[in-house]
């Protein structure tokens, strides 16, 4: 097994004011162990603080609703509303500038998903994966488009408040901001709804609000993804043309570093070429991007279990993707839950001693 502390994943990083000691993210990971209140436990801290001492250079928070009105699905995912919300992840910031790391909040509006749903057009969700019923989803009006755009700003003043080094808006997987670019949840047909153009627009909107409110050199990173949470298979972008006026219009509303979320970051993202989404996106629009999906981890066809022998996997092909200049940086997800030391015991070639993700490990925060 080789080392790999020479490769360029390892090496530091910086864009604008964002300097990382490394191009290892952690992914964003909602976990639902805050107290109902919002707030977040030493345990919380601590898990955070772990990644970062374990030489993390990019740490992203699970995703932080950005109201208590709409935006959340669960009372025990954070906030940074209150005092003492801002509080608690101002320690984690504290923690992980400590330990060497950089930190960003990942801004959340759950949408169509939340306890209490709002979305660019009404609609009747299927039950949750336990038969339980979701609510009517509610078709947005001009008091939510101000009530919305008016809670990410505040959430964005205060990711600057905690002394946070990027920020990050959560408009990938059919939730708020997702939901806008679909046809299939957005039926409006105001100038919010119909064209591409239009569809666009709120996204583009809270992009332009939180650049106003954070200043021109705040780093932005803006995540997106062709697929939903309840629709794997979902299509947004369906050739180069249609992904490229998406990114360029992220750039021009003040994005400076796209995240995009695909489920396996070596899937080629169109037919014409084996390039992944992340590649094309970089490409596309110049700006830099963080790509990640199964970094490190079995390669299956669907989400049946590996076997054991195949459940952890050489991340060497994504280490050749940022050699390559196809992507910037790397978000690890599963991975560094299983493993909060992913960066010492990959940049040592020890790959084989990662141990195998499941489920069961979601229980606890370690
Ligand atoms: C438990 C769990 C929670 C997640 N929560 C979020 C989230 O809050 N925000 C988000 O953008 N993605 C979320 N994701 C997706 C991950 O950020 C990541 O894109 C995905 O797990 C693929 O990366 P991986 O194969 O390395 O795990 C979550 C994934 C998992 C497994």
């Amino acid at each position: 097994m080789s080392d790999r502390t020479r490769s360029l994943l390892f090496q530091p990083w910086s864009h604008g004011t964002l300097r990382l000691r490394n191009r290892v993210v952690m992914a964003p990971m909602t976990r639902r162990k805050a107290a109902p209140d919002g707030i977040l436990t030493d345990a919380i801290v601590a898990y955070y603080e772990r990644r970062a001492q374990n030489d993390v250079g990019l740490i992203v928070s699970e995703g932080i609703s950005v109201d208590s009105l709409h935006a959340y699905d669960t009372l025990t995912v954070p906030r940074l509303e209150t005092p003492g919300q801002v509080e608690g992840w101002r320690r984690v910031v504290d923690a992980v500038h400590a330990a060497g790391g950089a930190f960003a909040p990942q801004l959340w509006h759950t949408g169509r998903l939340a306890a209490n749903p709002i979305g660019p057009s009404a609609a009747t969700m299927p039950p949750r994966p336990d038969g339980t019923a979701r609510p009517e989803v509610r078709a947005m009006e001009p008091d939510d488009f101000r009530q919305v755009l008016e809670a990410y700003r505040l959430s964005a003043r205060n990711a600057i408040e905690i002394g946070s080094d990027a920020l990050e808006i959560h408009g990938a997987h059919g939730y708020l901001l997702d939901s806008f670019l679909s046809p299939v949840n957005n039926r409006r047909t105001d100038e919010h709804g119909g064209s591409p153009e239009n569809r666009m627009r709120f996204p583009l909107e809270v992009v332009r609000a939180i650049r106003t409110e954070v200043g021109p050199d705040f780093p932005i990173l803006y995540r997106f993804s062709q697929w939903k949470v309840d629709d794997y298979r979902e299509i947004k972008f369906r050739g180069p043309d249609e992904l490229e006026r998406w990114v360029v219009a992220l750039r021009e509303a003040g994005v400076d570093i796209l995240h995009v979320s695909t489920r396996d970051l070596l899937d080629p993202a169109f037919e014409t070429s084996p390039d992944s989404l992340a590649a094309w996106s970089r490409r596309l629009s110049g700006l830099p991007v963080v790509g990640v999906g199964k970094v490190s981890l079995f390669r299956g066809m669907d989400e049946s279990p590996p076997p054991p022998e195949q459940a952890v996997a050489d991340p060497e092909p994504i280490l050749a993707m940022v050699e390559d200049g196809e992507i910037d940086l790397v978000a690890v997800g599963r991975a560094l839950i299983a493993n909060p030391d992913w960066v010492p015991l990959v940049r040592s070639g020890r790959w084989r001693d990662l141990v195998p993700y499941s489920r069961e490990l979601l229980t606890e925060l370690r």
